[in-house]
């Protein structure tokens, strides 16, 4: 069933976004282990937080950009159960693309740490320091991280399921040499 793709544009910035989220959540696993060499621990913290507040900026461009592109319509001839998955999923991925950022900043901010490309450029803190909540903030990130995890593996099984199985072309739609569309 022929379906048209996304932008260049949208295929950029998830692609982009993808490859940075599948490094920052192993990176963010590894760092919280005890045992660490501190060298070595100071480096992943420093490549996940200032990453992660890239990933804030991006995702809402990303967010403003859809707004204004609505994805392509889905094969008519998907299951309807199978389409409202894949709406509440990819929703919900959003809202953690947000809240993990977010989270993380504020955890940061509140436990008066540097974010050292952020200091460079004189941008001031936007949380005061508070040990009561980056306590609630360290925990939502926690949490927040489990899901965004879960919900990852779910949507690249699910991508899988429709580039091997099903075969429809909405794999092919987000791929970047996948097929193209006009607007
Ligand atoms: C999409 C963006 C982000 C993702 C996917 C992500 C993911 C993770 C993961 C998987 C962990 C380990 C789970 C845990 O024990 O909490 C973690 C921990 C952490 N992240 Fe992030 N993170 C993101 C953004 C940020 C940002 C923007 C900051 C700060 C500027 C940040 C700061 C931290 C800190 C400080 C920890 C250690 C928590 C602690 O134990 O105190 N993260 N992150
Ligand atoms: C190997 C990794 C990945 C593959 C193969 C993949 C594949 C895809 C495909 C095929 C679509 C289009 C689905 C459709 O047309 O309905 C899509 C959409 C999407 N992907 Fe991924 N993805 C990957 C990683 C990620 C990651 C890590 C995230 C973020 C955490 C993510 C977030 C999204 C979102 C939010 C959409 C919906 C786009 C929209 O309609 O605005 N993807 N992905």
């Amino acid at each position: 069933m022929p379906t048209t793709g996304y932008s260049f544009a949208a295929r950029t910035i998830h692609w982009t976004m993808a490859i940075l989220i599948l490094s920052t959540i192993p990176v963010g696993f590894l760092m919280v282990q005890s045992g660490l060499e501190r060298t070595l621990q100071n480096a992943l913290f420093i490549y996940h937080k200032n990453l992660g507040v890239l990933l804030l900026l991006l995702v809402v461009l990303r967010i403003g950009y859809r707004l204004w592109n609505p994805p392509p319509p889905l094969p008519t001839d998907l299951p309807r159960w199978q389409a409202r998955a894949a709406g509440f999923s990819h929703l919900g991925l959003y809202v953690l693309m947000v809240v993990m950022p977010v989270a993380g900043y504020v955890r940061v901010r509140a436990g008066d740490f540097p974010i050292e490309t952020l200091d460079a450029m004189g941008v001031p803190a936007l949380v005061p320091p508070s040990d009561a909540v980056a306590d609630v903030a360290k925990l939502v990130h926690e949490y927040a991280a489990y899901a965004l995890t879960a919900l990852v593996i779910v949507h690249i099984s699910a991508a899988l399921y429709h580039a091997a199985i099903r075969r429809d072309g909405v794999f092919s739609r987000m791929w970047p040499a996948g097929r193209r569309q006009s607007r």
